[in-house]
């Protein structure tokens, strides 16, 4: 290994949303979706050298900012982004938020399916507008499937935009190029926007495409907003620098108005942190990985030894997150359960669950961490199980 995964700085007592939840106990933090690891070394090099700088004004990403990210898309998945095509966001949220309301009316549907990331869900409602889920599906070989029959009849005259998360956020599935090219079809003729949250697109896992929704054709291409960032993958989330890739300049021009006047600028860091996140940071990207697939495969083996009453369902194929289903626990609230024992995860309750029967646990940690929470875990499980 050339990069440090092993070791980190004390977060305790800083500014992190992740450690000050549980500050002054002894609770390990794996719940918000980001990672105990530094940054890539490239990327603190970029930032110490425009912190040097000393002025800070009014940013606006340079030629060789976009050209990064637009070269790393072509290598990466072959996709062609013309610059024109790139809406900055400062949050991967706020895209989603300016979507809905950019894409429906009060009172109009928004599809999803469940369990999965909140947002997905409260971003409708946040503007009067209706978030409509359909629940994934287990299939018998132990799959996230689509349940095309229930997302068929959930669609209404009142449905106009699809939330689409590629890799899917709890469950970790990436998308095959056969269901997206189904949905992608569902969606035209149903006349839908379709959203495609892909924030997790460089954390595939297993030997897995990352498919571009907008690769599927021009036609679905045409109704597509894809929606993108460095922050899961480069742990620099607190930069908050994303960006909207909409090639059709009418759904690009309605985006752009439903922001307008609202909508924050991107900081000046984001913009250097993200030009080297993905020119210079691939070897660091590499390794991260093969770390994650090494803690995922513990978890795997772990819960399945040594964990009686909680499963993972399905193969973890991208993120650093685990869907752990805990209903045989038959615990009220998982969550305070295992806070009460030393580890704090997320509750699936957020993800459009009923409480109790799943939580989320974030891996993306040093190896140890999560051996000592896994640990706390197993002594956590209530008698009646083991
Ligand atoms: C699917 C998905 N979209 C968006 C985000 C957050 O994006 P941002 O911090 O840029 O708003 C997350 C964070 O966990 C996520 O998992």
């Amino acid at each position: 290994m050339t990069f440090d995964f092993t070791h980190v700085p004390e977060r305790r007592g800083t500014d992190s949303q992740k450690w000050q939840k549980y500050a002054g106990r002894d609770i390990l933090p794996l719940w918000v979706a980001d990672m105990d690891f530094l940054s890539p070394p490239a990327i603190v090099a970029a930032l110490q050298q425009r912190v040097a700088h000393g002025i800070y004004g009014y940013a606006r990403p340079v030629a060789s900012t976009v050209d990064a990210f637009v070269q790393a898309m072509e290598h990466r998945y072959g996709w062609r982004i013309d610059p024109a095509w790139v809406v900055w966001l400062p949050g991967l949220v706020v895209g989603l938020n300016l979507t809905a309301l950019a894409f429906a009316a009060p009172g109009e549907e928004i599809l999803t399916l469940t369990p999965v990331y909140p947002p997905f869900m409260s971003a409708p409602k946040n503007s009067g507008r209706i978030s409509t889920q359909v629940l994934l599906r287990l299939d018998p070989a132990g799959r996230w499937e689509i349940d095309w029959p229930a997302l068929e009849r959930a669609v209404t005259p009142r449905t106009k935009l699809f939330f689409l998360c590629n890799p899917h956020n709890p469950v970790a599935r990436v998308w095959r190029r056969d269901e997206l090219l189904r949905l992608g079809e569902f969606c035209l003729r149903h006349d839908l926007v379709l959203c495609s949250d892909e924030i997790h697109c460089d954390l595939i896992l297993d030997a897995l495409p990352h498919v571009p929704t907008a690769l599927l054709g021009e036609d679905i291409a045409r109704r597509t907003i894809t929606l993108m960032a460095p922050s899961k993958t480069y742990n620099v989330p607190g930069l908050g620098t994303s960006m909207a890739i909409i090639p059709d300049s009418t759904l690009r021009a309605r985006f752009v108005r439903a922001g307008a006047g609202v909508m924050a600028e991107v900081n000046a860091f984001g913009y250097t942190a993200c030009e080297a996140a993905y020119r210079d940071c691939e070897p660091w990207r590499q390794e991260l990985l093969q770390v994650l697939r090494g803690n995922r495969d513990l978890i795997l083996d772990f819960v399945a030894r040594e964990m009686p009453g909680v499963t993972i369902e399905a193969p973890i194929e991208a993120t650093y997150l685990a869907w752990l289903n805990v209903s045989a626990l038959k615990l009220a609230d998982p969550v305070a359960h295992f806070e009460q024992h030393g580890v704090g995860l997320s509750d699936g309750a957020f993800f459009g669950v009923p409480r109790g029967s799943h939580v989320r646990l974030n891996f993306g940690c040093p190896r140890a961490t999560l051996l000592e929470a896994l640990q706390r875990m197993k002594r956590a499980l209530p008698a009646r199980v083991l």
